[in-house]
């Protein structure tokens, strides 16, 4: 598929944050930048907080849990054990119960009378409009889980998901928890290669793809190029293929199934399966650092408890009244908490965007808005920051005066950027919610409750309840106001599992560092004297791109399998537009000379063996790179020139040469 790096279509664009046409806007937010501290709206009162929850949350933290997930979630059986914490770091919740996701999303709303509610009202690239209700997603999602058992799909085997954002997605991932199948949902962004080492590693069954992806007017056969790079997959057995586009697909007999065609044959009833609490739900692989991504676990009961708990929390949601919309890809963690899980099991009304911010005008989010009259919007720092580059006339085409509430997530958003959402998009009347969480996390654990929490822009602020972050100083002393690392020092119900088929890994990544029940979570962050949390960023080598996970040996090993690339190193720069940007230094074979057309080719190399999304912003050509005496790379250093900082300690390295020689390029090429 054809997305751009983030996923949203935005094209990279310059670094001026307020469009300058808009002097008095300008002007307007410099002010609003003296205003440390936004107090809630007087008139917002939050319709789920009350002050009663955070205080048993703290006295009892598992029986505060339990009460969420008997309260918010249907159960076939319903549990005894709430916390099994008899073996850290591998923590089990809700063990004793059984309970289905899928009819925890669709069936229970039906069965209440609320089947012709509109669950996605979706939009597609070319302005299709598709209303799809409760009643026809449990239809449809009923007839796939057969389908997909008439293939041979049972309990715990590993269904593929590569789909553009099209109202089958849902389906498909709904299909999977209704039958006991472990979903592993691929980014569409992602390149082939990239599907094909997701599927092999956690040998996928069957992989649910589509004809071909729309991006901007432009067609991409995704079918012809899944063929090209899975075709020969031992343990894929299946690929169901959606009819999206009408693009040629090639369909191989035997293999290859129409979806429409698997749908209009399967029974059209299918009982959702109860599943053990623990019953595994989803495999989501994320950057690490290693070149290995990493297959976050998720299970059933504790994530649904997680995702629905916090979306009608913090997203103070009004099932009945709200219409709802997040912006992110359902291919990221982001997308299967609060566009699939959270909004379907609380009853929400959604909106599903197929395309890109500015095709075909850079207005068209805001339409949307007008249109469907949305009162929440959640997106992310990077796409506010393109918004405010392109400028303040694309959404003052249009009324947004539906929006009660904004979100952010997925990286640290500038207080400019926070006040021109606050102003231009809320019109200075919405609380904004800045999210802060992960993968492994599963649902967001630290963000400001709109109606209770005053905020600070660039500030996630405060722990949800139940919730107990920490920060910790390198040795292990606990920060109370200052910088250190961010840990969770309790157990909560939405957490990773472990990673798929890898406990050691697991327990290396997040639990060693300060002891098997003190989970790490891989950022730095600052701590107010008010107790307000600032996340700063990544401390491992991953690095953060418009808000999207890479690793820097994933990107290297990319680089370093073309033919001319004798070694490479990739460290991340700051970058106005897109939090960071991934910048490689590259060593060429026979100390060939690089020149721009390299430069493209290895970029175009990336994007195929990973995806646009790791194609590196800056190539830098070096003799010699700055190694340790024992031959480690020192990415510090290349940081520092990338970023034209003065150079750290340069003690430890086998030739200090190389790295004054390295600076003095860079600094003239700039
Ligand atoms: O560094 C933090 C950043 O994104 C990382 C998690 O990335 P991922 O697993 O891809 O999930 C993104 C969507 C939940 C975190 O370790 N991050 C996420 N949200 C924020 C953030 N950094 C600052 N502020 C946030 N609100």
């Amino acid at each position: 598929m054809t997305s751009t790096a983030d996923g949203t279509g935005l094209d990279a664009v310059g670094t001026d944050i307020v469009g300058t046409d808009d002097v008095s806007l300008e002007r307007e937010l410099d002010q609003l930048l003296a205003v440390e501290r936004f107090d809630p709206p007087p008139d917002f009162v939050s319709r789920w907080y009350r002050p009663a929850d955070a205080a048993a949350a703290a006295a009892d933290p598992p029986a505060f849990w339990a009460e969420q997930a008997r309260t918010l979630l249907d159960w076939d059986t319903p549990f005894t054990t709430v916390l099994d914490d008899s073996n850290p770091p591998f923590y089990r919740w809700f063990t004793d119960g059984r309970l289905n996701v899928s009819a925890n999303c669709l069936d229970r709303h039906v069965a209440a009378g609320r089947g012709d509610k509109v669950a996605i009202h979706w939009v597609g690239e070319e302005g299709e409009r598709r209303r799809v209700t409760y009643s026809d997603l449990l239809a449809d999602t009923q007839r796939l889980a057969n389908g997909l058992k008439e293939l041979g799909v049972g309990k715990g085997d590993v269904v593929g998901i590569f789909l553009p954002m099209i109202p089958e997605v849902a389906v498909a991932m709904l299909a999977c928890a209704r039958i006991g199948a472990v979903h592993n949902v691929v980014f569409g962004g992602f390149a082939p290669s990239a599907v094909r080492e997701r599927m092999e590693v956690s040998d996928a069954k069957v992989l649910i793809t589509v004809d071909g992806a729309r991006r901007k007017g432009r067609t991409a056969p995704v079918k012809e190029a899944v063929d090209a790079e899975l075709g020969d997959l031992k343990a894929l057995e299946h690929i169901v293929v959606v009819r999206s586009t009408g693009i040629a697909a090639p369909i191989r007999e035997g293999r290859d199934v129409w979806y429409h065609e698997l749908l209009e044959r399967a029974d059209p009833v299918a009982p959702p399966e109860p599943l053990d609490a623990e019953h595994p739900l989803f495999i989501l692989y994320s950057s690490g650092s290693t070149a290995k991504p990493k297959g976050i676990l998720h299970t059933t009961g504790g994530y649904l408890t997680g995702a629905t708990y916090t979306h009608r929390l913090v997203f103070d949601l009004d099932a009945d009244s709200d219409v709802y919309w997040c912006s992110a890809d359902v291919g990221w963690i982001t997308g299967h908490s609060y566009i699939v899980y959270g909004p379907l099991s609380n009853g929400a009304t959604s909106v599903m965007f197929e395309g890109a911010p500015d095709y075909p005008d850079r207005d068209i989010w805001w339409k949307i808005i007008e249109e469907f009259k949305v009162t929440i919007f959640y997106t992310a720092p990077t796409a506010i920051r393109t918004c405010i580059k392109w400028g303040p006339q694309y959404p003052g085409r249009h009324d947004l005066s539906s929006l009660r509430l904004l979100g952010t997530v997925g990286e640290p958003i500038n207080p400019k950027a926070w006040l021109w959402y606050h102003k231009v998009i809320g019109g200075g009347r919405c609380p904004i919610v800045d999210t802060w969480w992960q993968t492994e996390t599963g649902a967001i654990l630290i963000s400001p409750l709109p109606g209770v929490t005053s905020t600070k822009p660039g500030s996630a602020t405060t722990p949800l309840p139940g919730i107990f972050p920490a920060l910790l100083s390198e040795d292990g002393q606990p920060v109370t106001e200052g910088t250190g690392v961010l840990v969770i020092t309790k157990p909560w119900p939405s957490m990773l599992r472990t990673l798929y088929r890898d406990d050691e890994r697991y327990v290396q990544t997040y639990f060693s560092r300060f002891g098997r029940d003190v989970y790490v979570v891989g950022d730095a962050a600052r701590l107010d004297a008010d107790g307000y949390f600032w996340i700063i960023g990544r401390i491992d080598d991953v690095i953060n791109v418009s808000g999207h996970r890479l690793s820097t040996a994933e990107v290297e090993s990319a680089i370093v399998s073309h033919e001319l690339v004798a070694e490479a190193a990739v460290v991340a720069q700051s970058d106005e537009q897109t939090g960071q940007a991934i910048v490689a230094f590259v060593t060429l074979t026979g100390n060939q000379s690089g020149d721009d057309a390299t430069i493209a080719e290895l970029r175009e190399h990336v994007a195929t063996r990973i995806g646009k999304l790791a194609r590196p912003k800056r190539v830098i050509w070096a003799d010699d790179l700055p190694k340790t005496r024992s031959g480690k790379i020192m990415r510090r250093l290349l940081r520092d020139i990338a970023e034209g900082r003065e150079l750290g300690d340069v003690t430890t390295l086998r030739d200090p040469d190389v790295v004054a020689a390295l600076a003095g390029k860079v600094a003239q090429a700039d």
